[in-house]
């Protein structure tokens, strides 16, 4: 298994769009099943071996700050307890080092990858988004073959993307496969667009909020001109690299795969239900209910 150790995870944004559960607490902290968003995100990335993660933060965060700690009482009641199996769980600590810094203003995805620049030197760095959970009983999972495709192909970033309806493409960053009929996957990427309309979107392919780069995504974002509010996006950097003679690949989500948003409240309840259905222990019961709601409508 090929490792990338250094991973951002962008939680800066403000959750506007989840008001009122986002007014005192970061929408990365919504639970989503048993879990808060970002435990799932950041389990993700260490069973792919990353060992360092960076979280770009914005006001009104600490908390997630406070559940990547060691909390030493909640430890001590579990271990007694006999619950080893969650204490196990809750020390993320023990296979991960966390950093945290601060961006400060909110000026996009980009302007907020930019603080991780020290942080990953010389070495390739994942980017994965606090509020994108991605779901799936693949192997290789999409990190894995984002890290393969990155290494196979000599790559200098990767997207993960999966395909949405023709609708939703204004919701997205859209890529636009190198040849028209895709022959090979992962495939290689001409270009891109931050949320085009439907005219001008050159693909169904969405970005779906995972990205593997070397350093020269930091140049690229040094480049990149701020969209209308002042917001630096990570797309637009990654169409300067393209510009720039470098190599961009596409890993589409496969087989069961899912990505489940949590950035408003359709697809923050659809995620919900779903890991609700899924818990080992009241998934029955869960899926009971629904029926039963189902009926009763
Ligand atoms: C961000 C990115 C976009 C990507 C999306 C989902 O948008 O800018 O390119 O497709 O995440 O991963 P946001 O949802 O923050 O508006």
């Amino acid at each position: 298994m090929s490792r990338v150790r250094k991973a951002i995870i962008p939680v800066a944004g403000l959750g506007t769009r989840l008001l009122p559960a986002t007014k005192s607490q970061p929408k990365e902290m919504l639970p989503v099943g048993r879990k808060p968003c970002v435990q799932y995100v950041v389990e993700e990335l260490l069973v792919e071996g990353v060992e360092q993660v960076l979280f770009v933060t914005g006001p009104g965060k600490a908390a997630i700050e406070n559940h990547f700690d060691r909390n030493k009482d909640v430890m001590e009641l579990l271990v007694n307890s006999g619950r080893l199996d969650l204490a196990k769980e809750f020390d993320l600590q023990e296979s991960a080092r966390f950093y945290y810094t601060r961006q400060s203003s909110p000026s996009g995805l980009g302007d907020a990858v930019r603080y991780g620049k020290e942080f990953v030197g010389d070495d390739l760095c994942l980017v994965a988004l606090g509020d994108s959970i991605i779901s799936g009983t693949l192997v290789p999972g999409v990190i894995q073959r984002m890290i393969n495709a990155f290494q196979d192909h000599g790559a200098d970033a990767v997207v993960a993307v999966r395909l949405v309806e023709p609708s939703q493409v204004h919701r997205y960053g859209i890529v636009a496969p190198q040849d028209e009929v895709l022959t090979e996957i992962p495939f290689t990427v001409s270009r891109l667009i931050e949320k085009p309309s439907e005219r001008d979107a050159p693909s169904r392919f969405a970005i779906a909020g995972r990205y593997l780069f070397n350093k020269k995504i930091f140049d690229a974002i040094e480049r990149t001109v701020p969209h209308k509010g002042g917001e630096v996006q990570l797309t637009d950097a990654i169409q300067i690299m393209i510009h720039q003679g470098a190599k961009v690949l596409a890993v589409p989500l496969q087989g069961d795969e899912i990505r489940h948003d949590i950035g408003n409240f359709a697809d923050y309840f659809k995620a919900f239900l779903r890991f609700a259905a899924d818990d080992q222990e009241y998934g029955g019961q869960v899926r009971r209910e629904m029926s039963t709601i189902l009926e009763e409508r």
